[in-house]
């Protein structure tokens, strides 16, 4: 069946790690159609709105929406659109995979990780911010909800089942932040009761963080809230070589944006050398919802074993080669 997915090319090397993306989801011929819309500093430029109403409407109508990354601006300016996205959509799951790939610079093996992050609550969110009048005080809010803290644990225990996982991780501040992160703990071990078959542990975030580098294979499934998810995600990302390797999926009950884990590198955009993997791995992950399994298998097993045999790979990963011929080597693995 063909599906149509809305595009977002996104800011900075979002464009030069989505035309890569796209030739080979082309050459993977999986029958999609794509619809091309602006949002962040780009949609700003052409139209006067950072999300225009075309870019919302398309990702209400279309099957999946796979999007670059996009530029906020860092301590003032506008807020950061891909958190107004996963808010206007409430795409309350955050799954993010990390698998080593062999022929990285990776410090561990086989290390394969799924961080499943609550999406649109907490102190990520910095609810009612503001400066005191005398500019002497900042202030933020943080709020959870039970619906919240229970839709995102079953999602991840639910995912589990799913995929054959063995163990979810429950990652919390329970200690420190009595109700906010104690209500996610308490939803947490509930719902955990539901799955017997899954075995499941608690871990505070500090600790979890430590854990995590001193021994990553104790690790399979983790749930935690908003702010830490972000954070364990990228130490996550950090086990395996480095953000060029991550994707994220944002999924909600109608809609779901797919996308690479990492920013828009101003440091390198435009110079067409940024890896396009992790939105590739992203894209694996949209074929995967989008129920086109075989597909996203070939494509991760073209992406790895382009890796491992050092083909024609980007400089993040120490080679010498740009975006577009990394992609070409990729695309020539897909059979
Ligand atoms: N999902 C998103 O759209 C998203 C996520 C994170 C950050 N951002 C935004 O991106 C902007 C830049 O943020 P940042 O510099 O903190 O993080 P970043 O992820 O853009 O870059 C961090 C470092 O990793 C490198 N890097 C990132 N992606 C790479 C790739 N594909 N290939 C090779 N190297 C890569 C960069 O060159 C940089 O040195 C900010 O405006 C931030 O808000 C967006």
């Amino acid at each position: 069946m063909s599906h149509i997915v809305t595009v977002i090319p996104g800011d900075g090397i979002g464009p030069e790690i989505m035309d890569a993306t796209l030739a080979v989801l082309e050459k993977l011929d999986c029958g999609l159609e794509f619809e091309t819309h602006q949002a962040g500093l780009r949609a700003m430029e052409e139209t006067g709105e950072l999300i225009p109403d075309a870019t919302m409407e398309s990702i209400r109508r279309t099957d999946a929406c796979l999007k670059g990354p996009l530029t906020t601006p860092v301590g003032e300016g506008f807020r950061s659109i891909n958190v107004q996205l996963r808010r206007l959509f409430d795409l309350y799951a955050n799954v993010r995979p990390v698998l080593t790939v062999p022929g990285t610079k990776a410090h561990y093996e086989k290390v394969d990780i799924i961080t499943v992050r609550e999406n649109t609550e907490g102190a990520y969110l910095a609810a009612d911010a503001r400066f005191t009048d005398d500019g002497e005080r900042a202030e933020s809010k943080m709020v959870a909800t039970r619906k919240g803290c229970r839709r995102v644990v079953r999602y991840a225990f639910e995912m589990a089942l799913k995929m054959g996982r063995k163990k979810v991780s429950i990652v919390h501040k329970a200690n420190i932040l009595k109700m906010v992160s104690g209500m996610f703990l308490e939803e947490a071990r509930a719902i955990a009761r539901e799955y017997p078959q899954i075995e499941s542990n608690e871990l505070i975030v500090d600790n979890t963080c430590m854990q995590l580098v001193m021994n990553p294979w104790q690790f399979d499934v983790i749930v935690t809230t908003n702010l830490f998810g972000d954070i364990i995600s990228d130490l996550c990302a950090g086990l395996v070589g480095g953000l060029g390797l991550a994707p994220g999926a944002n999924i909600g009950d109608n809609e779901a944006i797919f996308e690479a884990v990492h920013g828009s590198a101003p440091d390198i955009a435009g110079q067409g050398v940024a890896n396009p993997c992790a939105l590739m791995l992203g894209a694996a992950l949209m074929l995967g919802y989008l129920g086109q399994e075989e597909k996203a298998r070939m494509l991760r097993t073209a992406i790895r074993a382009t890796i491992a045999a050092r083909d024609h790979i980007t400089p993040d990963l120490g080679g010498g080669h740009s975006t577009a011929e990394f992609g070409k080597a990729i695309a020539s693995r897909i059979q």
